[in-house]
């Protein structure tokens, strides 16, 4: 088995086979043989156009093209490619899977674990310095970056390219129209990866998530086949990437309904500053018996950001200054230090702002770790539990200076859709909650255990009976992060993979596995 260069693609045989390969020290003449073959069909696919091909020999590869998101994850695929249509994206993904290779599509490159884990099992370490592996190891990653249009028709369906980041799709929809559409507040996530697994912001509550407004999808599969998914054709497919879509296949281009933009937004903060945690968590609790009231007006959005000695409550009301008058909630939290209110933003200056301050919040690369919990209606936090985990946050020992808690407020439109109606779980919803501590090299058990243990007392040790967000990928999920991600809808999901990927060439370590 060692001498054959038929890598089998699905996860755990190519696993136990790659070590073989490792351990026995041969066949690197049928590795490098392998490496040119698959090299070759890649160039073909594109035509010879060596700028849509860089290969982990080439220099500058870690620098310029990997460029981890989370440097906890270092990451060797074997190329990535820069395909400029469909067809040479669906010729790349036809190589790799002839050649025994993993796939993985890439937007924005946002994800939080770049996809590592099988190179740290094989290779039992966390550095991959590229010495010694040779060229054949890694998965063939599918960039998307060129296809980037955004066309809006007459009915206000706009077609965005997946290789789109969120702020390009908000200044091209301005530009077409004045239109807009949900996702979130982060400038250079891609539209790719956050259409494919949910899209939250602040405009959700209003308008729903990205996936809510997908009408439909161009889909490369793992036969190499190009397909419209919609709630009419392929249907199944449609159902699963709107929620886990990286597993399914490679999304070129979106179909979204988009809105009006909003005439005016308001913009709201509120900032408690005090050492005291009973302080901060009194203020937090006042906030959360407002904000998670079921009729809460929907043209009122907002994020709770938890840190050190802080609690900020920022918002933004997409209506007039008359009628975000009477809902201002800010003489209702105690022990307020700072308030600021501008009431007529333009929505692109309100954008432009969002956008500016989450750039703030997070370096393009950084060592990381996060963990969220989704709370639904049904499993709020008592007031003796937000106690517990501000003394908590407060108190313990974070292993960071650099650590902070986003509260994003959901609830409203983002719950409408029926809870079956795509592979997106999260019908219900009240928020996420979601812990982030950065440092300056690789993030250690503290700071693991101080994240853990604050989002294990928020849900008041009963994990079980919460869902995390499959777009905060985490790789110390215990048990089955699959269940984590996608709660009851996972069954119906292995299903159809068995159906369009059954040799999982579109594979990621937490991704869905083909039914047996
Ligand atoms: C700073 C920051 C802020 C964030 N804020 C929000 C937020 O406000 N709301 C929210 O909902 N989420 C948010 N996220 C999560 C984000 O939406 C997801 O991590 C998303 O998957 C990132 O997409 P990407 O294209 O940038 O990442 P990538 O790493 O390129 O892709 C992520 C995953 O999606 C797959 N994928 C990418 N493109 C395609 C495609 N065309 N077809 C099929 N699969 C594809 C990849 O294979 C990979 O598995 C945030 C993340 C970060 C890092
Ligand atoms: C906590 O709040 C009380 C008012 O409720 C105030 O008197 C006190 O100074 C605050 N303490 C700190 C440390 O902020
Ligand atoms: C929780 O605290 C808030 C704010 O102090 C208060 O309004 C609410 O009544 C409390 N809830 C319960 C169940 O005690
Ligand atoms: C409000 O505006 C500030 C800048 O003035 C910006 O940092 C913040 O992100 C905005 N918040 C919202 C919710 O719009
Ligand atoms: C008040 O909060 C705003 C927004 O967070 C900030 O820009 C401003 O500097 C703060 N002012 C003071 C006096 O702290
Ligand atoms: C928003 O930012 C863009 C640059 O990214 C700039 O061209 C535009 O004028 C800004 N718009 C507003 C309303 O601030
Ligand atoms: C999808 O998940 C939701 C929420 O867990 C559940 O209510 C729904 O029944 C699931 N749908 C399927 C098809 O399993
Ligand atoms: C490719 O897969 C799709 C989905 O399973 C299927 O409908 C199609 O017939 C397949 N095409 C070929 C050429 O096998």
């Amino acid at each position: 088995m060692a001498n054959t260069v038929q890598l089998p693609i699905r996860p755990l045989l190519w696993l136990l086979h790659a070590t073989s390969v490792f351990a026995a020290g041969v066949s690197h003449s049928a590795r490098a043989n392998s490496a040119d073959t698959l090299k070759d069909c890649l160039l073909n696919a594109v035509s010879g156009n060596i700028a849509e091909v860089k290969l982990s020999s080439d220099a500058g590869f870690q620098t310029d093209h990997v460029r981890p998101h989370n440097l906890n994850f270092p990451w060797a695929p074997f190329a990535i490619t820069y395909p400029t249509e469909a067809s040479e994206v669906a010729k790349i993904v036809t190589c790799a899977s002839k050649n025994d290779r993993r796939v993985q599509a890439r937007g924005g490159g946002h994800d939080y674990t770049n996809k590592c884990e099988y190179l740290k099992k094989i290779y039992g370490r966390s550095r991959l310095s590229g010495t010694g592996l040779g060229a054949g190891d890694g998965a063939v990653v599918i960039d998307v970056k060129n296809l980037n249009q955004v066309q809006v028709s007459s009915e206000g369906i706009a077609t965005v390219g997946a290789g789109n980041r969120l702020k390009d799709v908000c200044e091209k929809l301005h530009a077409n129209g004045k239109r807009c559409m949900p996702h979130g507040s982060s400038p250079t996530v891609g539209i790719g990866g956050h259409a494919t697994v949910g899209g939250l912001g602040l405009h959700s509550r209003l308008l729903g998530t990205s996936i809510d407004v997908m009408t439909g999808a161009e889909v490369v599969l793992a036969n190499g086949t190009i397909v419209k998914a919609s709630e009419k054709e392929y249907s199944d497919l449609f159902w699963a990437i709107r929620g886990a879509g990286a597993s399914f296949g490679i999304v070129t281009s979106f179909d979204f309904q988009t809105n009006r933009e909003p005439d005016n937004v308001v913009n709201f903060s509120y900032t408690v500053s005090s050492t005291s945690p009973a302080n901060l968590s009194a203020a937090f609790k006042a906030y959360h018996r407002i904000t998670t009231e079921r009729n809460l007006d929907r043209r009122l959005s907002s994020v709770a950001v938890i840190s050190k000695d802080t609690l900020l409550i920022s918002g933004a009301f997409f209506g007039s200054k008359s009628d975000y008058a009477g809902l201002d909630f800010g003489s209702q939290i105690p022990g307020v230090t700072n308030r600021t209110l501008k009431n007529d933003f333009t929505w692109m200056g309100h954008m432009n702002a969002t956008f500016k301050s989450i750039s703030d919040l997070f370096p393009a690369q950084s060592y990381f770790y996060a963990k969220d919990t989704a709370v639904t209606y049904s499993t709020l936090p008592s007031n003796s539990t937000i106690d517990a985990v501000f003394e908590h946050l407060q108190t313990a020992k974070s292993g960071t200076d650099t650590w902070f808690v986003l509260i994003d407020l959901y609830g409203g439109a983002p719950n409408d859709a029926a809870a079956g109606a795509m592979s997106y779980p999260h019908r219900d919803l009240a928020y996420f909650f979601a812990l982030y501590a950065r440092s300056g090299s690789e993030t250690t058990s503290t700071i693991h255990d101080f994240v853990e243990k604050a989002v294990l007392t928020y849900q008041d040790n009963k994990p079980e009976n919460f869902l995390s967000y499959a777009g905060y990928t985490n790789l110390r999920i215990k048990g089955s992060p699959q269940k984590k991600y996608w709660g009851a809808n996972l069954s119906r999901l292995e299903g159809i993979k068995a159906a369009v990927d059954p040799e999982d060439v579109f594979s990621t370590p937490q991704g869905v596995k083909p039914r047996a």
